[in-house]
């Protein structure tokens, strides 16, 4: 069998450590670090997620605000209320849960939160300082896989990294971060010629797709580290990752399972973005 690498209780370490890093720093400060979650419409998977990362904040000592908005909210109203959080200097973070609804324009609204208090880091700033590898609010699955990657010794200096996906919120900022840590990364998508093939080449191989068991055996190297941030539900309405999780355990040397994976640190990320927010706002930093 190979390591699994468990990010629900490596998220659930790094919760417990956060939240006596807040409670240190709020003994100093007497404030306490605040985070905006927007929800436009009632989307099920959206209202868990919202639902997960809100009780992620009150558990570690992040006040939550929350906002409900209705499926038919304008933009003007939505760009509103963005102005008045990014205003508000209670909030640290401001999260607008995506996707949105077809009338409203996502990319307006995720380049109207303020850079400093954009804890999902899906701002162009963020997006360019990541890109030049300089500090700034990291978007958060890919700073849940490399902080993986890293708790579990998983070598990445000269690795070769394949990443299946191409979207801005995984694929293209797992480039820069892997990047950075001097592995050679490839991404490949749809179109990629001979997809199986190439990421065969993979000492580490990534999928972000959204495709329920999409990743077999022919896509893995023997001893390949496989990271799996589908969350996808099979025809029997189990939740399940791009990865054919049985077949590929037993030739991967370490690999992420789906549930409890990389989708709880991806909650984790998001407390230490919004703390990290909330020291540089209130111009301290920890001891
Ligand atoms: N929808 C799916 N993933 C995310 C995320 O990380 N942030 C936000 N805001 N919406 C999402």
């Amino acid at each position: 069998m190979p390591i699994l690498i468990k990010g629900k209780e490596l998220a659930q370490e790094l919760r417990e450590t956060l939240g006596k890093r807040i409670e240190k720093t709020k003994s100093q400060t007497g404030s306490a670090p605040g985070l905006a979650v927007i929800q436009v419409g009632s989307d099920p998977a959206s209202s868990i997620y919202v639902r997960n990362k809100q009780k992620a904040c009150q558990a570690c000592g992040i006040k939550s605000y929350g906002y409900e908005l209705p499926e038919e909210v304008s933009q003007a109203e939505l760009m509103e209320l963005i102005d008045t959080l990014n205003q508000d200097a209670k909030v640290n973070g401001i999260l607008c849960q995506l996707p949105l609804p077809d009338h409203l324009d996502e990319f307006a609204v995720t380049q109207a939160i303020l850079p400093e208090k954009d804890v999902d880091g899906f701002h162009a700033v963020n997006i360019g300082l990541l890109s030049m590898g300089r500090d700034c609010l990291v978007p958060c699955t890919p700073a849940g896989i490399l902080a993986m990657l890293k708790a579990y010794d998983i070598p990445l200096k000269g690795q070769r990294c394949v990443i299946i996906g191409r979207s801005n919120i995984v694929g293209k900022p797992v480039v820069q971060l892997m990047l950075k840590e001097h592995a050679t990364v490839t991404i490949a998508h749809s179109r990629t010629r001979d997809l199986p093939g190439l990421c065969r080449n993979a000492d580490i191989l990534i999928s972000a797709i959204g495709k329920a068991r999409f990743v077999s055996p022919e896509y893995v190297k023997p001893g390949a580290v496989v990271i799996d941030v589908g969350i996808n539900r099979d025809d029997a309405g189990k939740v399940v990752g791009d990865v054919d999780f049985t077949s590929v355990a037993s030739i991967a040397s370490a690999i992420t399972p789906v549930p409890g994976g990389v989708g709880p640190m991806t909650i984790a990320m998001l407390l230490e973005n919004t703390f990290q927010a909330y020291l540089k706002q209130n111009n301290v930093s920890e001891e």
